[in-house]
C-alpha cells in the first residue's frame, strides 16, 4: 500500500478533524502518500480528491465538525456511483480507503468492498454511540458534554419559574446521549428508544416528584423515542392531564453536532487514526476500530453495524433510583 484516502461521511462529529489528522499523520510517519476525499461517498464519485501531507492537517485537532466536509450520498448506493467511485480511486492510484462516520459510512463501506475487493477500514464518528465493537464513537463525549452544559443551563430557569421541562436530544435510533446526559444532569425521567416504559408511567413519576416537594423538573427525550409521542405533544399531554404544570420544551437540534472536541475525543480520535492506518499497513481490511476496555481493537465492519444495542440497564436503574 502506497497511498491511502481518506474521507468523512454521514452527520458529521466533533473527533473528525482530529482523526483525519492522526490518518494523514500516520501515512507521513510510514512515509506513504495521504490523499483527502471531500464529501465522503459522493467526492470520491465526482473525483473531488486533494493532496494531504502532515502540514496540511494542522491547527485542526481543536476544531469541529470536519475540513473535508460530509455528505449523505444517495448515488453512492447505485452500482454506477460505486463504478464511478472505484474508477476515481484507481485513476488516482489509491491502494485504500479510511471511511470515518457511522453506520451508513460503513454499510457503503462493506459494499464498495465486495464488489471491487477495495481495501477499507473503519473509524466510528458518530455522537449518537450506536456502534458496536466500542465503547465510544468520536464525537459522543464531546455531545455528552454539550448536551449535560445545555440541561444544567435550563434547569436554572426551570427551577426559578417552578416549570417542567422537555429536552429533546439527539439520537434517531439510539437513547445514548439521552440517557448518559440525563443521568448526568440529573434529569427526574429519561425516555428512549430502546425502552418504552408507557405515558402512564410518565404521569406516575412526575407526580411523584410534585409529592415529595420538587417544584421543577426536566425530562429528557431522545429524538427516536418510542412513546408515540413527540416533544409538543408530550408537552400536551402531560399540560392535560396535570394542569398544576407550567410545561415548557427545548429542543437542543444540531448544536449537540458541533464545538471542539473533548480531550478524550482527541485521544481516541489519534489513537484510532493511528491503528487504522497501520491495519490496512498490515494487509487487513473490512474493519473497524474500536475502544474496547481502553484498548484499541478490531470488529468486523459488518458487526460493528449489525451488534445488539449496548443501552446500559444498570444505568436505567441507576436513572430511576436517583430520581426517587
Ligand atoms: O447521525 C447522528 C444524528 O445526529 C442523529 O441523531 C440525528 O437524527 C441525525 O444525525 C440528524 O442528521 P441530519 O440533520 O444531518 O440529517
Amino acid at each position: 500500500i502506497k497511498k491511502i484516502g481518506v474521507m468523512t461521511s454521514g452527520g458529521d462529529s466533533p473527533g473528525m478533524n482530529a482523526a483525519i489528522r492522526a490518518v494523514v499523520r500516520t501515512c507521513s510517519y510510514h512515509e506513504i502518500e495521504c490523499i483527502g476525499i471531500y464529501h465522503g461517498y459522493q467526492g470520491m464519485i465526482s473525483g473531488d480528491f486533494i493532496d494531504l501531507n502532515a502540514r496540511s492537517v494542522k491547527g485542526i485537532i481543536n476544531k469541529g465538525g470536519t475540513f473535508l466536509k460530509s455528505a449523505r450520498s444517495k448515488e453512492f448506493m447505485t452500482k454506477e456511483g460505486r463504478q464511478k467511485a472505484y474508477n476515481n480511486l484507481k485513476a488516482a492510484n489509491i491502494d485504500a480507503l479510511v471511511t470515518i462516520g457511522g453506520d451508513g459510512t460503513f454499510t457503503g463501506a462493506i459494499v464498495f468492498n465486495k464488489e471491487f475487493g477495495f481495501p477499507v477500514i473503519g473509524i466510528p464518528g458518530t455522537i449518537d454511540n450506536d456502534i458496536a465493537g466500542t465503547s465510544h464513537t468520536l464525537g459522543y463525549d464531546t455531545a455528552l458534554n454539550t448536551v449535560v452544559d445545555a440541561i444544567d443551563k435550563i434547569r436554572d430557569t426551570a427551577s426559578s419559574h417552578d416549570r417542567l421541562f422537555f429536552i429533546e436530544v439527539m439520537g434517531r435510533d439510539a437513547g445514548h446521549i439521552a440517557l448518559n446526559a440525563g443521568v448526568g444532569a440529573g434529569a427526574e425521567e429519561i425516555l428512549i428508544p430502546e425502552e418504552n416504559l408507557g405515558l402512564e408511567r410518565l404521569l406516575e413519576s412526575l407526580n411523584r416528584s410534585k409529592q415529595s416537594g420538587k417544584a421543577s423538573s426536566i425530562v429528557i427525550v431522545a429524538e427516536g423515542d418510542k412513546s408515540g409521542k413527540n416533544v409538543f405533544e408530550l408537552k400536551d399531554y402531560v399540560e392535560k392531564n396535570m394542569p398544576e404544570y407550567d410545561v415548557r420544551v427545548s429542543v437542543l437540534g444540531h448544536l449537540q453536532r458541533g464545538g471542539s472536541p473533548s480531550c478524550f475525543d482527541r485521544v481516541l480520535a489519534s489513537r484510532m487514526g493511528v491503528k487504522a492506518v497501520e491495519t490496512l499497513l498490515d494487509g487487513k481490511s473490512n474493519y473497524m476500530v474500536g475502544l474496547l476496555n481502553d484498548q484499541i481493537t478490531l470488529t468486523p465492519l459488518e458487526q460493528a453495524i449489525k451488534g445488539q444495542s449496548k443501552i446500559d440497564k444498570e444505568l436505567i436503574r441507576v436513572s430511576d433510583i436517583m430520581s426517587v
